[in-house]
């Protein structure tokens, strides 16, 4: 196993929890970026992300912490703290602590999912997370999707650069996903914190060149933190790839996939297609994550001619996320 190299400390949107996880009225710990944070939801409905320790002495707010209504009260000596993290209430003084406030973190909920904002430099976001439906403004919504599948995979040594490399890296495709012809990419655009990449995907049984392959995927990379695909020309599927830092060492993994309702076909027989079919993309997610948690990044990397350009492109878009002083030079050199 390899620690990776590349900072574990990125600015961007990651995904903390699914939106399920932190119920109304519940406060659930969780550890990111190698802190220790909460996450609880108030009775408004609004969920809050914030350093797990409470500022007066010092309890870690979810054990034992309580929401009420859209505080959260320390288990300790009963100090509350609202949504911007600051002290409302000491029950025994008659005023609170207005010096004092626990670092709260940007939250968004979208796609049943938990994204926080996170930034070194404290940083304001300068960049929004993508919906999986409306994103490419193609009249469709969530309606139109049975509910996901999903994948979490807690823990592993690898880096969400590795799992964005995927999306610049043609040749992979044969070996890992055993598709029949390698894609060609149709858009690589690195010019935004929001970036793009459109790939052809061909599968068994289809023709036999890649001009004739009429069916490809579209991918939006959020920062380094999250991806949302949309497929065109195959079974009609949108997914969402997010990879979290933990700590020096390791990422957590989600990984959800919705499959698109069926015209003319009855609703039970389309559930139960789009649980096998939701299975599929998954394992085939799942034969990508074997790779990257037992690969050692590679920079300089040996690179064949038609890699180049995509990896460059892609390493140099992602040195925008990593906190000065933890960049790593792309050291990639062009082949002969
Ligand atoms: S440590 Fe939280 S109220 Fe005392
Ligand atoms: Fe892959």
């Amino acid at each position: 196993m390899a620690k990776p190299p590349l900072s574990m400390r990125p600015t961007g949107w990651f995904q903390v929890a699914w939106s399920d996880e932190v119920p109304v009225g519940t406060v659930r710990p969780m550890t990111y970026f190698g802190r220790d944070l909460v996450a609880w939801r108030g009775h408004s409905g609004q969920v809050t992300v914030m350093d797990a320790y409470c500022q007066h002495l010092g309890a870690h707010l979810a054990y034992g912490g309580e929401v009420v209504e859209d505080e959260v009260q320390c288990p300790f000596h009963g100090w509350r703290w609202n949504a911007q993290g600051r002290n409302t209430c000491i029950p025994y003084s008659d005023r609170p602590n207005m010096g004092k406030r626990i670092q709260t973190f940007p939250t968004v909920e979208k796609n049943e999912a938990i994204y926080v904002w996170h930034d070194l430099e404290r940083r304001e976001p300068y960049f929004e997370v993508p919906d999986v439906f409306s994103a490419w403004d193609d009249g469709r919504s969530a309606a139109d999707y049975h509910s996901r599948s999903t994948l979490y995979d807690p823990a592993l040594e690898l880096h969400p650069q590795y799992v964005l490399e995927n999306g610049v890296d043609f040749a992979h495709f044969k070996y890992v996903h055993k598709v029949p012809i390698i894609p060609q990419f149709t858009r690589q655009e690195f010019d935004e914190p929001i970036s793009r990449v459109d790939f052809t995907i061909a599968f068994e049984g289809e023709p036999g060149s890649i001009e004739e392959v009429d069916s490809w995927v579209e991918a939006i990379n959020c920062g380094i933190g999250l991806a949302v695909t949309k497929s065109h020309g195959m079974i009609d599927n949108r997914t969402a790839t997010a990879v979290t830092p933990v700590d020096d060492r390791t990422c957590d993994v989600r990984f959800s996939v919705w499959i698109g309702r069926e015209d003319g076909v009855d609703e039970e027989t389309s559930a139960r297609r789009a649980v096998r079919n939701g299975q599929a993309v998954i394992d085939q997610f799942a034969a990508d994550i074997v790779i990257w948690s037992h690969q050692k990044y590679a920079d300089p990397a040996a690179l064949v001619r038609g890699e180049y350009a995509g990896f460059t492109a892609l390493r140099t878009w992602a040195q925008q996320f990593y906190p000065e002083g933890e960049r790593m030079p792309v050291g990639l050199t062009p082949p002969d």
